[in-house]
């Protein structure tokens, strides 16, 4: 395992002069532009060199419209990032609705406050190419619409944007261990709803392997399985099935939980983290997005 199969994420706070501590993701941030850039410059001399952005926007509504705002957060925390530090650092940007919903789903709601998975497509395309235009070199949807990484792929083409990257979220389940996350990210999804129409049932593995084939033939450039330890099987399948990049994502829950048992004395913290990363690299995985990225590889 070596520094460079990590991707570090990164929050940021739109508008945010100083950066806030999220508490229930110990040592990671909401982050202002200049304690991002200190921040991201620190992980490139680690010897990281990719980012995932996550954006907090200072107003959120029905559409969901920060996400796609030229000026938007997490394009100009993109700008930021590409002027210090050029092609240096691979640049993937987080696509989706929830962080920019005023009703915390990942698509647009219809009027029964069901997710319409189509004109959340339209809504897709659009977000990705304002993060193009930032400079990303990869998108990486997270929403789990159907169709989603073909409607992106095509609309990127279609801009001139044939060389952006989709890192898609292949493999996605409704899992208890975002959050965390979701604490970072300001979303509570309205009315106590969950995601359970758009992410996968834990119970089943085989649709893993369907999502992830549809992801390939839609144009996938690398996929990505999410949460990790909790689905090591599912990646070593993944692993077998395809010849592109394997990620893993080890979420916010799977980090919260090593921090506060070991916050406890109960289990030593560093250690576990070490031995949770390589089981992740043993399934298969190629690239790891791990909060705990840029603290781990003093260790490695
Ligand atoms: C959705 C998204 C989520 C995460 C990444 N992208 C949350 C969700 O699906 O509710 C979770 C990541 C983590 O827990 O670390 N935009």
């Amino acid at each position: 395992m070596s520094p460079t199969d990590f991707i570090m994420p990164y929050f940021v706070l739109e508008g945010a002069k100083e950066p806030k501590e999220i508490a229930s993701l110990e040592g990671v941030s909401q982050h202002s532009l200049s304690s991002l850039i200190k921040d991201v410059r620190e992980c490139y001399e680690s010897g990281i060199k990719a980012v995932i952005i996550f954006g907090i926007p200072a107003n959120k509504d029905l559409m969901g419209s920060g996400a796609y705002a030229r000026d938007g957060v997490v394009q100009t925390a993109a700008r930021e990032i590409r002027d210090h530090f050029g092609d240096d650092i691979v640049v993937f940007a987080d696509l989706c609705l929830d962080e920019y919903t005023d009703h915390g789903h990942c698509g647009l709601i219809d009027q029964s406050g069901r997710v319409d998975n189509d004109s959340t497509l339209e809504l897709y395309q659009k977000i990705a190419i304002s993060q193009a235009e930032a400079g990303v070199h990869f998108v990486a949807p997270s929403g789990m619409m159907d169709g989603q990484v073909k409607a992106i792929r095509s609309a990127l083409d279609e801009s001139g944007f044939d060389e952006v990257g989709v890192l898609a979220y292949a493999v996605k389940y409704a899992s208890g261990l975002y959050g965390p996350f979701r604490d970072a990210v300001n979303v509570q999804i309205v009315g106590g709803g969950d995601r359970k129409g758009y992410q996968q049932d834990f119970r089943n593995s085989r649709e893993s392997l369907r999502e992830v084939r549809l992801d390939v033939s839609e144009g996938a450039d690398m996929v990505m399985v999410k949460p990790a330890v909790t689905y090591l099987d599912v990646i070593a399948q993944v692993r077998e099935l395809v010849e592109i990049p394997v990620c893993a994502y080890h979420v916010s829950g799977e980090y919260a939980m090593i921090k506060a048992a070991s916050n406890l004395g109960w289990i030593d913290g560093d250690a576990v983290a070490l031995e949770q990363m390589y089981a992740i690299k043993r399934a298969g995985a190629d690239v790891i997005i791990s909060y705990f990225a840029k603290e781990i590889v003093s260790s490695l």
